[in-house]
């Protein structure tokens, strides 16, 4: 059963990094533009926006959520390292904003304000205060997370090999993650952008 839930995570974790790296790469070229991200993501969309696909996204998202849930359930009486906790802590803040953040796209962006759940949908939360408080770091910390959890992955896999250089490319990819976090926060301000955002994204932030 331990076998089980591990390889499940370890498959299901293997599929959604490929969304993931996808994802945030659009992100990153609205370094370049909002209009140039917009365009990926439309092209993007016409994949991953296929039912099918869809799904079985939403599926993975869940699988890895319960599953991940388990291993840290398993493990929290163990001794454990930093790179033990560093996976553990990212793993729960990827937990709680996999469902805040599908939740807050594909149902409340989606059904019921009836936006287009694009580049705007995802700056008027940080271009607004007081709520860009909470979504400036909530945006950072999940793309730090996804890259602590890879970092602390890497490190298990190779420092049996040579821990020294197991420790330095983890702590590189702590860095990009953070630098990559900032650079998307930063993609999405008006201000860098030199646009405003339409109107009807405003209702996005009424509570
Ligand atoms: C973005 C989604 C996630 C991805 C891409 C991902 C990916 C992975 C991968 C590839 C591993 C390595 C498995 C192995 O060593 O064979 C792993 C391990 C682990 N993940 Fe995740 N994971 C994600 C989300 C989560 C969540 C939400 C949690 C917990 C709430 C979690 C907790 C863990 C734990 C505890 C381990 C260590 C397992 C062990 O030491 O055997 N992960 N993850
Ligand atoms: C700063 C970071 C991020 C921003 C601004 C952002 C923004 C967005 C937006 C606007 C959408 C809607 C896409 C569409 O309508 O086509 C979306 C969808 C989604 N995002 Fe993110 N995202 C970020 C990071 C992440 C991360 C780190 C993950 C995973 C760990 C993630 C997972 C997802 C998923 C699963 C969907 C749903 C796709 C679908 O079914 O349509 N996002 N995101």
């Amino acid at each position: 059963m331990k076998f089980k839930t591990n390889t499940l995570h370890y498959v299901s974790g293997i599929t959604l990094s490929i969304f993931i790296g996808v994802h945030l790469l659009n992100h990153l070229t609205a370094l370049v533009g909002a209009a140039v991200h917009i365009k990926v993501m439309q092209l993007l969309r016409q994949i991953y926006r296929q039912p099918v696909i869809e799904v079985f996204l939403l599926v993975i998202v869940a699988i890895q959520i319960a599953s991940g849930i388990q291993l840290v359930w398993r493990k929290r009486k163990k001794n454990s390292t930093f790179y033990d906790k560093l996976q553990w802590y990212s793993g729960l803040y990827l937990a709680f904003f996999l469902i805040v953040h599908t939740l807050a796209t594909v149902w409340q962006g989606r059904q019921v304000l009836q936006l287009d759940t694009n580049f705007y949908y995802a700056a008027i939360v940080v271009n607004s205060i007081p709520v860009a408080l909470f979504f400036i770091p909530y945006y950072l910390l999940a793309v730090m997370s996804v890259f602590g959890h890879t970092a602390a992955v890497h490190y298990k896999k190779t420092s049996a090999k040579n821990i020294v250089n197991a420790q330095k490319q983890a702590r590189l990819i702590l860095i990009i993650g953070f630098v990559v976090g900032v650079l998307i926060v930063i993609s999405l301000q008006e201000s860098y952008q030199g646009i405003q955002i339409p109107t009807e994204y405003y209702k996005a932030i009424q509570f």
